[in-house]
């Protein structure tokens, strides 16, 4: 009975996002969405999320200077920066590697590069997380990733290269949303969103265990809480946060 009303409520959701499945079909929704739609979207709800996960953001990224190597140097890699909302918790003077699948971020990306001038950003690169060929192996200290793992195609495929990356004894910083409890009204509610909301922001999935990845990951400490950021009505919620260390 739940799943026919998951399935009807899922069709009347199509039903109101049609024009957008038509452009889709046509093949016009991709490229508009990763030029145009998901970086104004993302420029601006981005803001709102930040204001709403400051606090576990400022938590989670005061560790950052312990993995500084002797010398003192702090080399950050971040995979899926968009606008690069995390640039103001970043250490002074570390050096930060920018990565994204999509290059179109560049209006935002840029005013959040001037506003942090204590980060020297040595590059930017378009890449996949799975497919971090450019950096070398054990070149980082810590690769940051907030809010990505829920729309890369290979989880396991980026948690190798972000093991790859790193030094040994490097760290791995997360903070992304995942799957409710299976009993909640929360999870319900993702379930019914799910497919429609993948396909209007670019692959966002709704219902991912990324727990389990991060455990099954070979890392050799692993940090991790469940937590609520609160974006009431939204299925952007619980969040996982923390770190893992290689
Ligand atoms: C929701 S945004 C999060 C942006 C930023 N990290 C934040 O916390 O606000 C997701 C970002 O991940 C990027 N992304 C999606 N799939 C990716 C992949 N396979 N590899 C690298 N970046 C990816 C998107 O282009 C987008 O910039």
């Amino acid at each position: 009975m739940a799943d026919l009303t998951i399935l009807l409520l899922r069709a009347c959701l199509a039903l109101l996002a049609m024009p957008i499945y038509l452009l889709s079909f046509v093949g016009i929704w991709k490229p508009f969405c990763k030029k145009v739609f998901i970086p104004y979207v993302l420029g601006h709800i981005s803001d709102i999320h930040l204001k709403k996960s400051k606090k576990q953001r400022q938590e989670l990224f005061q560790t950052l200077p312990d993995f500084r190597r002797g010398s003192g140097e702090l080399r950050l890699l971040e995979i899926g920066t968009g606008c690069g909302v995390n640039f103001e918790f970043y250490p002074p003077g570390c050096k930060v590697t920018c990565t994204d699948i999509n290059p179109n971020f560049q209006q935002f990306l840029s005013k959040n590069m001037a506003k942090n001038q204590h980060l020297h950003f040595e590059q930017f690169l378009v890449a996949s997380g799975d497919d971090l060929h450019q950096v070398p192996s054990g070149s980082v200290d810590a690769v940051i990733c907030t809010l990505v793992l829920c729309s890369v195609n290979n989880i396991s495929g980026t948690l190798e290269e972000v093991l790859r990356v790193l030094r040994p004894g490097g760290a791995f910083y997360f903070l992304e949303h995942v799957a409710a409890d299976p009993s909640s009204w929360k999870y319900f509610w993702q379930q019914i969103c799910h497919p429609t909301w993948k396909l209007i922001f670019d692959g966002c999935c709704l219902t991912r265990e990324l727990w389990k990845n991060l455990q099954q990951a070979n890392f050799s400490e692993l940090k991790l809480r469940h937590v609520s950021v609160a974006l009431p009505w939204t299925p952007v919620d619980p969040h996982i946060v923390g770190y893992a260390v290689k």
